[in-house]
């Protein structure tokens, strides 16, 4: 395109600005992040209206970086600024968001995912020319960090009191004492709430990441459940077959090279009765459908493009669903696994539970 094509300029600096405010969602990411590291957010939630030297006072940081800190979440809408007495307050409602991991509404442990995609810039500028894969366990540590606590507040809110008891039969067998083996697991989020509420059951974590599945272990010791929740090294063709009552895939089924040999895997792997469950993001069948009805999708397809994609290029077979692959989808691949029943249990905002059967 030459720049001398006549240009609606009307349309040129919506577009623009929409591009700053892209670029300053970016940015307040980096700040975000060492807010969220030095306890400042913490400190403001607490104290109620502060000045900078008070917040540094609290925090143990420089007035300086946190005046200047503090001027851009009250530019970006974080905090809100008083004028006659120089103080910025965070409102309540936005320490729900920003101030603690433990709110339904947090989202604060996302923005270390932000700053885990950017640096791997180079390494995916690279994978774009090269076509070649990504591993998981190639991504900057703050990307598993990312993961667990962001991914962790939506078990949190629904694994226990929505998606289990909407599985058919699934929360009474928990009750009474199952098996059950989490594949891609990760650092673990989901089998220690799960652990912690059906205390009969044995659960078994299996993820290829070596330092992730330390990491899940670790975790499992602080909770003290590890008498009944494990961690193994495993690629998920690769565990022992024992019978489980459920096999769980907890958004890492699309991350998969081979995701139907890992459900036809599973499938061999569950007891007579069993049942297996995907938690995956929420998209449509399409790509239009998704643009339009999936508000997170510019987020989702990011993490896709960076992390499941590539990470699904680097294995064998290397089929990249992609993040947003849909229901139908889905469906499709655990049909040619071998599933004769699947079903739609539950969803919140961000994920859909599949229940498959054999
Ligand atoms: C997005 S993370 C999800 C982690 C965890 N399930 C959670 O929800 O917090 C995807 C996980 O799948 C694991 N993974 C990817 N490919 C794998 C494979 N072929 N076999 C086993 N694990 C794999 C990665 O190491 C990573 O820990």
């Amino acid at each position: 395109m030459s720049i001398d094509t006549e240009l609606d300029m009307n349309t040129v600096g919506a577009f623009a600005e929409r591009i700053a405010g892209l670029l300053t969602g970016g940015a307040t990411a980096a700040l975000m992040v060492v807010g969220d590291r030095l306890g400042l957010y913490r400190a403001l939630a607490e104290a109620g209206p502060v000045t900078p030297a008070r917040l540094a006072g609290l925090t143990g940081t420089s007035e300086r970086y946190v005046r200047e800190w503090l001027a851009q979440q009250a530019a970006v809408g974080i905090v809100g600024h008083d004028a006659a007495d120089g103080s910025f307050t965070l409102p309540p409602e936005h320490a729900a968001v920003v101030a603690t991991d433990d709110s339904p509404a947090s989202m604060i442990g996302a923005a270390p995912m932000i700053t885990g995609l950017h640096r791997r810039v180079d390494a995916m500028t690279d994978a774009f020319r090269t076509g070649e894969g990504v591993a998981w366990g190639a991504q900057d540590p703050m990307i598993f960090e990312s993961t667990e606590r962001f991914f962790r507040v939506g078990y949190r809110n629904s694994l226990v009191a929505e998606w289990i008891p909407a599985l058919d039969g699934v929360r009474e067998r928990l009750e009474a004492g199952a098996r059950v083996a989490d594949i891609g697991c990760g650092h673990g989020a989901p089998l220690l709430l799960l652990a912690g509420a059906f205390p009969n059951s044995r659960f078994t974590g299996f993820d290829a990441h070596g330092p992730s599945i330390e990491t899940a272990r670790s975790r499992a010791a602080g909770a003290g459940v590890s008498d009944r929740v494990g961690f193994e090294v495993s690629h998920c063709q690769g565990y022992p077959q024992d019978e489980y009552d459920l096999v769980t895939f907890f958004d890492s089924f699309h991350d998969l090279g081979d995701p139907v040999g890992a459900a036809a895997y599973a499938r061999a792997a569950l007891a007579p009765g069993g049942t297996l469950m995907l938690v995956e993001p929420v998209a449509g069948d399409d790509l239009a459908s998704t643009l339009a009805g999936v508000p997170t999708a510019g987020l989702n397809y990011a993490a896709s493009t960076f992390l499941c994609t590539a990470n699904s290029l680097s294995q064998p077979v290397g089929l990249a669903l992609g993040s947003l692959a849909g229901e139908a989808r889905l469906r499709q691949v655990l049909r040619e696994a071998g599933y004769g029943s699947v079903r739609r249990a539950a969803e919140n905002m961000f994920n859909m539970v599949l229940e498959a059967r054999p």
